[in-house]
């Protein structure tokens, strides 16, 4: 069998680390399955294919589809300059390439990743192979992409969604008749563990060492508008400074699309003025996640939209760490409240900032909710079940299409 992946960046977005990981778990499972990656632009991601053993190779967007969407937050383009930018030339160009490319490669069933690769991917396909998609995103909140997702969908073979509650929006957006199958995501449990090294994150920041222990929180994101960074500095403020807390916002900006992500420097300037000056770093994009949450008391999910899946808080989860999450959307399905993590009503400072005072004050409740969100991790975020759940929905589709 031979499959090809569709992506739409070539960075390491959550989407990307999902399909690693599926990737890695097929290949763990059944090493004679092919795996062939064409991403819509260059970068790490392909690197770390590659290291998996996948043949992987970029087929450059033209720069109207690389600007066009939403891969990394809720942001498109505005109807007609969306409508403008999928109908240029040169996307017209690039399917025609893609097809042509699919055509070489001659897959038994095509599995795309990100909106862009979903329609592309539902045009280029040869006939008669089978197309997944694999949809990381709500569809609803992005209209431009609903409407043309709906309209594609008699192309879709079927679809994976990364949480029951994608899962129903997909339904939702594209009609009763396409057929689902949810498959939350897993994590490497080897590389996120409660145990291995922690990064220095004050130096990272360019903070000076804490004069007095200090507990540690911090927002592990995306630079996304929606991932919550203000609400988490605004919650930071509203802490009384008793424990100390010294917080942190980890992650930078990624990926190309226009207005979805938020600015760095206007982060420092609204830390700044909320009088948070060196009691907040930030240290940029950090390569090593596991290690960044391992030196981190609490890590905190802001999300002020509901968050499709989570895998941060997976992440943070299998680290032993105490997460607090923001109430809604798939990450509802992946916590259990009050056992293995704290939640808090999406957006609401007040909200947030008591989760963060309850554990900054109580570290025997943090070394709980740890504890228990490792053993909870080990259960649902093991990778083996990528491969169970996907390799007969791979059999299913190409044995209908033989
Ligand atoms: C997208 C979603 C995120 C999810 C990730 C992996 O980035 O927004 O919630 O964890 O995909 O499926």
């Amino acid at each position: 069998m031979k499959i090809v992946y569709l992506n739409a960046s070539g960075q390491m977005g959550g989407a990307e680390r999902s399909l690693l990981d599926f990737m890695a778990s097929l290949r763990a499972a059944d090493p004679q399955v092919a795996l062939e990656l064409i991403a819509g632009a260059g970068g790490a991601f392909l690197d770390q294919a590659r290291a998996l053993g996948v043949e992987a190779h970029p087929l450059l967007y033209p720069r109207a589809l690389a600007r066009l969407g939403d891969a990394g937050g809720r942001a498109h383009l505005p109807g007609t300059l969306g409508r403008a930018s999928i109908s240029a030339p040169s996307v017209a160009l690039y399917t025609l390439r893609l097809r042509r490319a699919l055509a070489a490669a001659a897959p038994d069933l095509i599995h795309t990743n990100g909106f862009k690769m979903h329609l592309l991917g539902a045009w280029a396909a040869p006939r008669g192979v089978p197309v997944l998609w694999h949809v990381h995103d709500y569809i609803s909140s992005r209209p431009l992409m609903a409407r043309l997702m709906r309209a594609q969908a008699g192309r879709c073979t079927a679809v994976v969604a990364n949480s029951l509650s994608v899962a129903d929006d997909v339904r939702a957006a594209c009609g009763a008749r396409l057929r689902v199958f949810p498959i939350h995501n897993a994590v490497d449990l080897r590389r996120f563990s409660p145990a291995g090294p922690a990064l220095d994150l004050d130096r990272l920041a360019g903070l000076a060492p804490p004069s007095r222990p200090v507990v540690r929180i911090g927002l592990v994101a995306t630079m996304a508008r929606w991932k919550g960074h203000e609400v988490f500095l605004r919650a930071l403020k509203m802490l009384s400074g008793d424990p100390p807390v010294r917080g942190y916002v980890v992650g930078g900006a990624l990926y190309e699309t226009e207005g979805s992500q938020c600015d760095l420097e206007e982060l420092r300037c609204l830390a700044g003025s909320l009088g948070l000056a060196g009691r907040v770093g930030f240290t940029g994009f950090v390569d090593d996640a596991a290690a960044a949450m391992r030196a981190l008391d609490v890590v905190v999910h802001a999300s002020t939209q509901p968050e499709p899946f989570g895998l941060v808080v997976a992440e943070a989860m299998a680290c032993g760490r105490a997460v607090v999450v923001s109430r809604g959307g798939g990450t509802a399905e992946i916590v259990t409240p009050g056992e293995d993590a704290l939640v808090h009503e999406a957006g609401c400072v007040p909200a947030l900032a008591g989760r963060m005072g309850e554990l900054a004050r109580d570290p025997a409740l943090r070394a709980a909710l740890g504890a228990k969100a490792a053993q909870s991790a080990r259960r649902r975020f093991a990778r083996e079940r990528l491969a169970e759940q996907l390799m007969p929905i791979y059999r299913l589709l190409c044995a209908e299409a033989a």
